[in-house]
């Protein structure tokens, strides 16, 4: 039931987005040399809790240093956006985001959220959720990608709106992708509007590679489950014990490079998308790339796209960073 003020829209864009014929990708990525793989066939329903466990990881620490900067910052955020419909990006559980949400509530602004993500359960359950917690608040959820969920924003109904990206996911995207990302942001903004941005920073080499090899094993499992779910997706045959976990950090790239490495010769067939893929031992296929960032780097990206960058927080060992970017 809804609260006098409360509101909850749900858009659902998942049929303009299976609009391109599925695997595509998968076809053009298990072809090419070396061979790659998207980042998005991580996140099955499976896939979505690994990586929940993956941020409870004593090695994995970008979850909850964002989350400390978050608690830290909150306050400042919404002092200078002042009342500000929030935007999220690949928003999940939206643990984080509470910590916004309680930041603005305190201020005493008006709670309007619009978060987005691919998995329509998820929003429905964390919006159900939110309007519990949460009396004042309207929600308005786009189950879509982000491109295609940016493109129907609904009118602004406060001030400003402020676009929400956390947890380094920034960093699954090449330069070349990330500049073309930028400047959709950038474009959907309005002049005032805001854009708040998680990144993970460049560190010391073991501390970074240990967050990608928790002892526990969980990343491997979270890496390995990619080819579970291909074989759900598209009928296919990847035997599971016959790859293993591989992460490094590319020091030339200032980024962890995740890949599946083929343990013996072997063929692979994903029977939908009409694929024979052979494997030599050894054999590697990239699964993720996660960029480690410079802020004064990425301070001169954002600014060729029009985004100023307000304030930027840290933490005391300055492992991850908190742009807060008004569009200019
Ligand atoms: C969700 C992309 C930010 O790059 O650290 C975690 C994904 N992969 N452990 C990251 C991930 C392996 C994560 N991002």
């Amino acid at each position: 039931m809804l609260k006098d003020q409360q509101t909850l829209t749900i858009t659902n864009l998942t049929d303009v987005d299976s609009a391109e014929i599925p695997g595509q990708d998968v076809i053009a990525g298990l072809s090419s040399n070396p061979r790659y793989l998207s980042p998005k066939y991580f996140y099955d329903e499976k896939g979505s809790q690994l990586f929940e466990q993956i941020c409870q990881q004593p090695e994995y620490y970008p979850t909850r240093t964002e989350a400390s900067i978050l608690k830290a910052s909150g306050g400042a955020i919404a002092h200078v956006t002042g009342p500000c419909e929030i935007v999220e990006l690949g928003s999940g559980s939206s643990t984080k985001t509470r910590i916004l949400l309680d930041a603005y509530q305190l201020a005493g602004h008006p709670l309007r959220y619009l978060p987005i993500d691919v998995s329509d359960t998820m929003l429905k359950e964390t919006a159900e959720k939110l309007l519990k917690e949460y009396p004042q608040i309207s929600v308005h959820a786009l189950a879509g990608t982000y491109e295609s969920a940016l493109q129907v924003l609904p009118k602004k109904q406060l001030p400003a709106r402020i676009i929400v990206f956390l947890g380094s996911t920034i960093g699954n995207l090449t330069p070349g992708e990330c500049n073309d990302f930028l400047a959709y942001v950038s474009q959907i903004l309005e002049v005032g509007d805001y854009f708040l941005l998680g990144l993970d920073l460049q560190k010391e080499i073991a501390v970074l590679e240990d967050a990608y090899n928790d002892t526990q094993g969980v990343t491997a499992a979270f890496n390995l489950n990619m080819l579970r779910h291909l074989n759900q997706r598209f009928n296919g045959n990847f035997n599971i014990e016959k790859f293993s976990h591989a992460a490094h950090y590319n020091k030339q790239k200032n980024q962890i490079e995740m890949y599946l490495e083929s343990a013996v010769a072997q063929s692979v067939r994903l029977e939908t998308l009409d694929l024979t893929v052979e494997f030599e031992a050894g054999d590697r296929i990239l699964s993720e790339i996660s960029r480690k960032f410079d802020i004064a780097d990425m301070t001169r990206a954002l600014a060729s796209h029009q985004l100023n960058v307000v304030k930027a927080f840290t933490d005391q060992q300055q492992w991850f960073g908190l742009l807060l970017c008004q569009r200019i």
